[in-house]
């Protein structure tokens, strides 16, 4: 008899198909319970039901010390996060280079409108840092080797380091993704992708201290539309090139996004000199930047913090790009900068409808390029590759 009841009443769960951590798996919204073994319990018995399952966060706020949430899972799992989750904020606390980290998990969605907030504030003073092995490599949300995932309506603030990263990801959304942290955040991306494939990024506003978004090598078929950003370093794809054996970067689309008062806008930096690679088939269309430094930028002579040979010429390989009606105004008068490899010039690159101002100083607005001949469409203002680039550029980041 009980074990007939307990197997009713295991399906009669199964089939709501919902853990409440709160309810469930103790946790509680009191800042100090640690989040990280209810949520693990949740997951733990979640993962395992052969039904799909929806492990929730109420609203509330609560400490979260780490969690791996790992799979693979035996059906579909969704984690709705109402709640807001803080990180500890003293970048001592960590043991391992991770907060929150999704794992090989498959048909996996994250949604509900929640806050992940990695209380950033001591590790940007790089307070203590002599003390511990995570200065450079901090805290983040990590989402690695996950396949047909959807992350929706959530939030991800005030991170120790890079907001979101995935690597080895397939088929993954992230729409409705906010991300938030100071103008001045060292090391800061929105979204970092790696060696991952259809990727989409939609209808997300991140405002932080390093790149919006930034691309890595073996990232390919990529869809960024409707992102707007500001402040940040801008949309780029790079910095390749600083390591050996880097996979080619390709099919890499970036429409309808909207930066303000960033310091690059789309741009494509590569290491001079160093490692080989490729960067083929990327279209940046129906872009508006309002008070951008550099709005449109192929830089193969990135050498931050001269940690490279300046005079060396970048060995990747760079094909098959467009920007396509770009338009708005400048902060700075080199508005369209296109400096190549000397060694791998730029090939079968296409400036369409460029339109962008710059009131200031030192005007008028430039277009500069090198080891590079655009094909050009449509209106250009400033006439394309007007100006040569100058024999020391100044290094960007
Ligand atoms: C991609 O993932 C979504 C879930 O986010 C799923 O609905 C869709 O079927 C997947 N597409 C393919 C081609 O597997
Ligand atoms: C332009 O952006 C810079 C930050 O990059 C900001 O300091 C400045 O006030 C902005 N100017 C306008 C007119 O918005
Ligand atoms: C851009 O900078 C100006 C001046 O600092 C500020 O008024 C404006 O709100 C900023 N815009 C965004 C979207 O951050
Ligand atoms: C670039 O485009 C041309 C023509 O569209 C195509 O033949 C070539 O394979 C492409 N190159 C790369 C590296 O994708």
């Amino acid at each position: 008899m009980s074990i007939i009841l307990n197997l009713f009443l295991t399906s009669v769960e199964a089939q709501a198909g919902a853990l409440d951590v709160v309810a469930k798996f103790g946790a509680k919204a009191d800042l100090n319970t640690d989040l990280s073994k209810p949520l693990l319990d949740a997951w733990k018995e979640a993962c395992a039901s052969p039904a799909p399952t929806t492990i929730v966060i109420p609203k509330g706020t609560y400490l979260l010390s780490q969690a791996t949430l790992e799979g693979p899972c035996k059906a579909p799992i969704e984690l709705e996060v109402q709640g807001n989750i803080k990180a500890p904020a003293d970048p001592k606390d960590f043991k391992e280079p991770k907060w929150v980290s999704f794992l090989h998990v498959e048909n996996f969605k994250l949604f509900g409108g929640g806050v992940f907030d990695g209380q950033g504030t001591a590790a940007y003073k790089r307070e203590g840092c002599e003390k511990h092995d995570f200065c450079s490599n901090l805290p983040i949300v990590r989402l690695d080797f996950l396949t047909n995932a959807m992350i929706q309506d959530i939030t991800i603030r005030d991170s120790k380091q890079f907001h979101v990263n995935l690597l080895g990801c397939k088929n993954i959304t992230l729409e409705h993704v906010t991300v938030s942290a100071p103008e001045d955040s060292p090391n800061t991306d929105g979204i970092h992708i790696g060696r991952s494939e259809g990727v989409k990024i939609i209808n997300t506003d991140i405002k932080t201290g390093d790149d919006c978004i930034s691309i890595g090598d073996g990232s390919k078929n990529l869809d960024i539309t409707g992102v707007t950003c500001g402040p940040g370093h801008g949309i780029s794809i790079g910095s390749l090139g600083k390591f050996a054996n880097e996979e080619p970067v390709e099919g890499i689309k970036v429409s309808k996004c909207t930066l303000t008062n960033t310091s690059n806008g789309v741009r494509i930096k590569t290491w001079a000199g160093e490692f080989p690679g490729t960067v083929s088939d990327i279209h940046f269309e129906d872009i508006t930047v309002t008070n951008v430094s550099c709005p449109v930028l192929i830089d193969q002579k990135y050498c931050p913090w001269n940690k490279c040979k300046m005079n060396a010429e970048s060995n990747v390989k760079l094909s098959n790009i467009s920007f396509k009606n770009i338009h708005g105004t400048a902060a700075l008068p080199e508005v369209v900068k296109l400096v190549c490899s000397g060694t791998f010039p730029c090939e079968n690159i296409e400036l369409a409808d460029i339109d962008i101002t710059f009131n200031g100083p030192n005007g008028p607005a430039k277009s500069e390029c090198k080891n590079v001949k655009p094909k050009i469409t449509g209106k250009q203002n400033p006439a394309a590759c007007s100006t040569p680039v100058p024999e020391n550029p100044t290094p960007t980041v």
